[in-house]
């Protein structure tokens, strides 16, 4: 494995034990990894992914919404080192919005706002790869050099054979996490854990 892969059995946090906003108290069963933990992980991303890019110019592609707390915080790494290494390279940024999902199911239809060249794409989830494939395609269009696509999560389901991002934060057991830019019905976005919560 070459990524935290916290197992199925794993309960997550007791949500006492943390800042939890009141308003959402009562819907989040535990925490499941904390905001730290996330950021800890994400600097290392950062610097994996700087030692592979070389010197190629970066137009980073934030994918919207889920993805946009991981993005900022991934580039804010990357940035440090730009700042203090040896070697930089220029970053540019845009971002695309994709919805696939609707109380909590995937809609049959994946609508992609917005288009640009990549090289690199920050992302929430990978489920099962479905939306991430759409984006893919319609990426491969504008013939970019290089397309890497790092995401923070990576579920463990059976429902499809299984997409595998270029860099992956965490895999996470199948069930529905929300916080940290993830949601359910556009709720959780303003949460900076994730967390399980029971649909
Ligand atoms: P996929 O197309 O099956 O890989 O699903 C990925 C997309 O579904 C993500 O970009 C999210 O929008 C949404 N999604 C899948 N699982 C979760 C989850 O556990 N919490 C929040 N959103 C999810
Ligand atoms: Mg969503």
């Amino acid at each position: 494995k070459n990524s935290p892969s916290p197992k199925d059995e794993e309960s997550g946090y007791n949500k006492n034990l943390f800042c939890i906003p009141k308003h959402y108290e009562e819907d989040l069963e535990t925490v499941f990894i904390p905001h730290g933990l996330i950021l800890d992980r994400t600097e290392r991303l950062a610097r994996d992914i700087m030692q592979d890019m070389g010197s190629h110019h970066i137009v980073a592609l934030c994918v919207l919404k889920g993805g946009y707390k991981f993005f900022a915080d991934l580039l804010d790494h990357i940035k440090a080192l730009n700042r203090n290494g040896d070697k930089s390279v220029p970053i540019t940024v845009d971002f695309v919005i994709i919805k696939s999902y609707c109380n909590g199911s995937p809609t049959e239809k994946i609508s992609i706002v917005g288009e640009e060249l990549s090289t690199l794409n920050g992302k929430d989830i990978i489920e099962t790869g479905r939306t991430m494939k759409a984006l893919l395609s319609k990426l491969k269009d504008n013939e970019p050099k290089m397309v890497k696509v790092v995401s923070l999560l990576v579920k463990r389901t059976h429902r499809s054979p299984s997409y595998r991002p270029d860099y992956t934060g965490f895999e996470i057991p199948d069930k529905f996490v929300v916080g940290y830019a993830l949601d359910y019905n556009e709720y959780f976005r303003d949460l900076n854990v994730s967390t399980y919560m029971s649909i």
